[in-house]
């Protein structure tokens, strides 16, 4: 599947994020511990988005009732979200944010 361009990785500093919207999704491009991560802009937990959540550590917390999920593999981490969030294999080219979105 082709990578999709989303963003200049120069428009996000490190240990935060910026949301995206792409055909239709809504995305959350994260930087952290020097790496870049794009993954679904909505909590498992009550679907909420998770913009705004504190980036730490290739970690997010969700702003609304703080779960936390690994940017790598998009595990939830702890309560009170149970389930993954969607996360999608990223990469920088030529200095934008890539990812192998499913559209
Ligand atoms: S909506 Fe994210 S933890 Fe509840």
């Amino acid at each position: 599947m082709p990578f999709t361009r989303l963003a200049p990785a120069a428009d996000i500093a490190p240990e935060r994020s910026l949301a995206v919207q792409h055909g239709g999704m809504s995305l959350l491009i994260c930087h952290s511990g020097g790496a870049f991560f794009v993954v679904a802009n909505q909590c498992s937990h009550a679907q909420e988005p998770l913009a705004c959540g504190r980036v730490r550590g290739g970690m997010i917390a969700c702003p609304v009732h703080g779960a936390r999920f690994d940017l790598a593999t998009g595990d939830a981490l702890g309560p009170p979200a149970k389930d993954a969030i969607a996360r999608y294999q990223a990469r920088v080219t030529d200095g934008w944010i890539e990812a192998d979105l499913p559209i």
